[in-house]
């Protein structure tokens, strides 16, 4: 095509499209183009209800009015500021705001512009806070099996979804994994928190006995894992993991991107749980998916021990162009509003009885093997089809998409989070699509 040529707005081709099967989608796409509250539209004029808040992150509900005029207004204010040697106020205010709805002693903020590059940025302090403090043989870093953390190198590296690894090659030395906590023959149909796996924890001290203590800088795990298809820790398990790391010296960093704010009817998994970590990975639902942004919180202890030297030098040599982009920045105050005067955690936590309820009431549904729930989360596990695994969980996905519904699938499992100002005929709507679907789809 001659630089001359206008594309086409109905050539699919040239996106190549992330996460996707790209023939398939491009040969019959699902497109949306617009979205208000509940619901998307898509470009035949059908509403289809977001039973996923976008990928986890709308969690505001979409085009929430705050918001909107926020970054309109931001936008035309102050587009752009960089923040390497220059500032600007939204940025140091937002980073208040968000600190302060965490635990005193977790009392700084690095921006960044996504899951992905909060758990880089994660892994990159924890290594250098330990060389800092003089302990720099501490390089090793553990994750756990079915962990997701985004997919840059350190995210796949301490990750443990094989399909998001296999083809890249090495990745990052030194990693090591936990087992993951999915034990459906001792706790399927649990409602919310299982009773069974916290002694998975202990693991980490089999690890510490291999490697030594002395080569571990951090742990990284979800508090719930969500990419992998919900997989939530035993009663206990978090906690323990918190006092193997504690007596060992290692980092516990926890990868809230998709279980902080408020989809657990808590501002964060760290009060849903009482378990306190060094570090949190923050994206998604800082911004409620409008703007992209991310951000890592980490201690005071660890922000102190970068803060020595002559005061001219630059602490950390890390950074990103857009870290705390105003637009973003201004995104997120707004968002913070939208959360506080809308009560949006309060509502999910008031919400989420009924969704549980909703969950399990698919129980013998048919193609279901295990129900999974906590907050407004819910995992939907099938039986996969003899030596066809995910194609019944894709079907499904798309035959709730012809009936007006959005969900997400991995694997065979169908993973709900939808936004926190879900009402209870949104939530209804939502399992009698998907019980007629299963009860149609072979
Ligand atoms: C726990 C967790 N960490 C990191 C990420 C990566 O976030 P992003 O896609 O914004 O890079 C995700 C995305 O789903 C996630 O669920």
């Amino acid at each position: 095509m001659s630089d001359s040529a206008a594309p086409s707005p109905n050539n699919l081709d040239a996106f190549w499209m992330p996460f996707t099967a790209n023939r398939q989608f491009k040969s019959n796409p699902r497109m949306l183009v617009s979205a208000k509250g509940m619901y998307y539209t898509n470009i035949e004029g059908q509403q289809i209800l977001d039973g996923t808040a976008g990928l986890w992150c709308c969690n505001a509900g979409h085009a929430e009015p705050r918001i909107v005029e926020a970054v309109a207004k931001q936008i035309a204010e102050l587009d752009y500021a960089p923040s390497f040697q220059m500032g600007h106020p939204k940025a140091f205010e937002l980073a208040a705001r968000v600190t302060s709805m965490f635990p005193a002693e977790l009392d700084h903020m690095f921006f960044t512009n996504s899951g992905s590059e909060s758990v880089d940025t994660a892994l990159k302090i924890a290594l250098a806070y330990h060389r800092a403090r003089g302990e720099g043989t501490r390089t090793r870093l553990i994750g756990r099996e079915r962990g997701y953390h985004g997919t840059g190198f350190g995210g796949i590296s301490v990750g443990g979804i094989v399909a998001n690894r296999r083809t890249f090659g090495t990745m990052l030395t030194g990693v090591d994994h936990l087992p993951h906590t999915h034990l459906p023959e001792k706790n399927a149909f649990s409602r919310g928190v299982p009773e069974y796996g916290a002694e998975l924890a202990d693991e980490l001290e089999r690890i510490v006995a291999l490697h030594d203590a002395s080569t571990i800088a951090a742990v990284i795990v979800e508090p719930i894992a969500g990419s992998t298809g919900v997989i939530l820790p035993p009663k206990g398990y978090l906690e323990r993991l918190r006092k193997i790391c504690d007596k060992h010296g290692i980092l516990l960093i926890f990868d809230e991107v998709i279980t902080g704010f408020g989809r657990l009817g808590t501002p964060f998994a760290t009060d849903f749980f009482g378990v306190k970590p060094d570090l949190v990975t923050l994206a998604k639902g800082l911004t409620s998916g409008t703007i992209p942004m991310g951000g890592v919180i980490c201690s005071k202890e660890i922000y102190n021990a970068f803060m020595t030297g002559p005061d001219n030098m630059i602490e950390l040599f890390h950074g990103y162009t857009y870290s705390g982009h105003p637009v973003a920045a201004a995104a997120g105050l707004a968002t913070l509003d939208t959360y506080k005067e809308e009560g949006l955690f309060e509502r999910a936590n008031a919400l989420a009885p009924y969704w549980e309820d909703a969950v399990h009431s698919l129980k013998g549904t048919r193609h279901v093997t295990d129900l999974r729930n906590l907050g407004l989360i819910g995992a939907i596990e099938l039986e996969s089809m003899p030596d066809k695994p995910t194609v019944r969980a894709v079907n499904a996905f798309k035959k709730c998409y012809e009936k007006g519904v959005m969900i997400r699938t991995t694997g065979d499992i169908i993973a709900l989070s939808p936004p926190l100002i879900a009402e209870k005929n949104h939530v209804d709507q939502i399992f009698e699509t998907i019980r007629s679907v299963l009860n149609e789809i072979e």
